[in-house]
């Protein structure tokens, strides 16, 4: 059977490029990545979960165009995004000979993506690189449009830069590997996309969510493209985060607050910290009248119809009382000289950027969902 490929342009001037999305890409990875190279050899940078399920495929589609690939197998995990393991890639990129004319390759999640986007931003003062996302959370967010950073002891993805890839590789057969938590995380982001901007997605996702779940590849391909397709319009519009593309962020100020309140542990994984985040953010909107009731009420009804963490009870074990969490909300990058910036809804694809949130009425939907 043959499945559509799709195409989604991110137009930056001289750092555009074009992120491929189909099945069984790696198969044909060099008449992707051969048309960059000055030479014919990558090296790629991938974590040891995806390593061993999925490094054969990408070797032997880059050999089938004459490329010679190294490799550099990291660990799994959140706490690989640290000083330690970027020293470790970028010394080794240097040992690799890798030279200002070379590619570097992002082969895994979101943690892979960001480390080695950042270790090639600042690699002889800026290397090209190829993401070859292999989450959902991944192929629909965190390799489109440029953040790149490690964590400090004082907070997620404090150490960074932007660095646009050269390309993005979105098979989503290897999503086929993933577990279905890590799956359904990544769906969480997937959902943000329509609950932020586009409510023809969300209408779209209500139908279609479960069989995407469920494996159907052309479905998982429309969900990556049209998510691709709002994270590019909302990154050509605002590159460096001066306005918009704040938007990306709903569900985020509770999801980080939560994500710290659980020790950013295997408790409660970013993406089920965004999904729960969208449904408070729904429903603070809805309580201060700026959306409907029913508003907040679908959005829950369709996490929950999607097994997903949706309240905060659906989080394993005790957490902090409401003050607590508005005192972690207040740690968020997104505060501006003292002032939180919200991201608050007039409806399903509605979301706003505003700083005009009394945290009375945030406290009390807070007060509620932990009572
Ligand atoms: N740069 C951005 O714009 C941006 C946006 C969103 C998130 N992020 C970052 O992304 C990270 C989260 O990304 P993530 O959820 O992909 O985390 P991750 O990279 O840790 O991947 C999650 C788990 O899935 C495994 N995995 C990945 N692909 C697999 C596959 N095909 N088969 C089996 N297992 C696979 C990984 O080894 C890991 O254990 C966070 O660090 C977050 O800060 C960055
Ligand atoms: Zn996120």
């Amino acid at each position: 059977m043959t499945h559509p490929h799709e195409t989604v342009r991110v137009a930056l001037g001289d750092r555009s490029y074009r992120i491929e999305i189909g099945h069984g890409l790696l198969i044909n990875a060099s008449d992707w990545v051969s048309p960059l190279l000055s030479r014919p050899r990558v090296a790629v940078v991938t974590d040891d979960t995806v390593g061993p399920l999925h490094l054969d495929a990408l070797r032997d589609g880059l050999a089938a165009g004459g490329i010679e690939m190294a490799h550099l197998t990291l660990p799994s995990g959140e706490a690989t995004k640290c000083w330690r393991y970027l020293t470790e890639t970028v010394e080794w990129l240097l040992e690799q000979k890798v030279e200002r004319g070379d590619m570097v390759v992002a082969f895994g999640g979101g943690v892979i993506g960001d480390l080695v986007g950042f270790a090639a931003a600042i690699l002889r003062r800026g290397v090209r690189f190829v993401q070859i996302p292999t989450s959902l959370l991944a192929q629909v967010d965190s390799s489109v449009g440029g953040k790149t950073a490690i964590n400090s002891p004082h907070g997620k993805n404090l150490i960074g830069a932007f660095h646009q890839p050269s390309l993005v590789l979105a098979d989503v057969a290897v999503l086929g590997t993933l577990t279905e938590r890590d799956f359904l995380a990544g769906y969480g982001e997937v959902v943000k996309y329509g609950l932020l901007g586009d409510a023809a997605f969300f209408d779209w996702l209500e139908i279609n969510a479960p069989d995407l779940a469920a494996g159907d590849i052309t479905k998982r391909i429309e969900a990556v493209r049209w998510s691709c397709q709002m994270k590019a319009d909302i990154v050509e519009r605002d590159e460096t985060e001066q306005g918009d593309r704040a938007l990306l962020n709903l569900g985020h100020t509770f999801g980080h607050a939560l994500e710290a309140a659980t020790g950013y542990s295997d408790r409660l994984l970013h993406g089920e910290g965004v999904a729960i985040g969208c449904a408070l953010a729904f429903e603070v909107s809805s309580r201060l009248g700026l959306c409907s009731q029913e508003d907040p009420s679908r959005v829950r009804a369709h996490l929950k119809a999607m097994g997903m963490k949706t309240d905060l009870h659906d989080i394993a074990g005790d957490l902090p009382d409401a003050d607590a969490l508005m005192a972690l909300m207040g740690q968020d990058k997104k505060v501006t000289q003292g002032t939180l910036n919200y991201i608050m809804t007039r409806g399903i694809g509605e979301a706003y950027v505003t700083s005009n949130v009394d945290p009375k009425v945030v406290k009390s939907v807070l007060v509620d969902a932990l009572a």
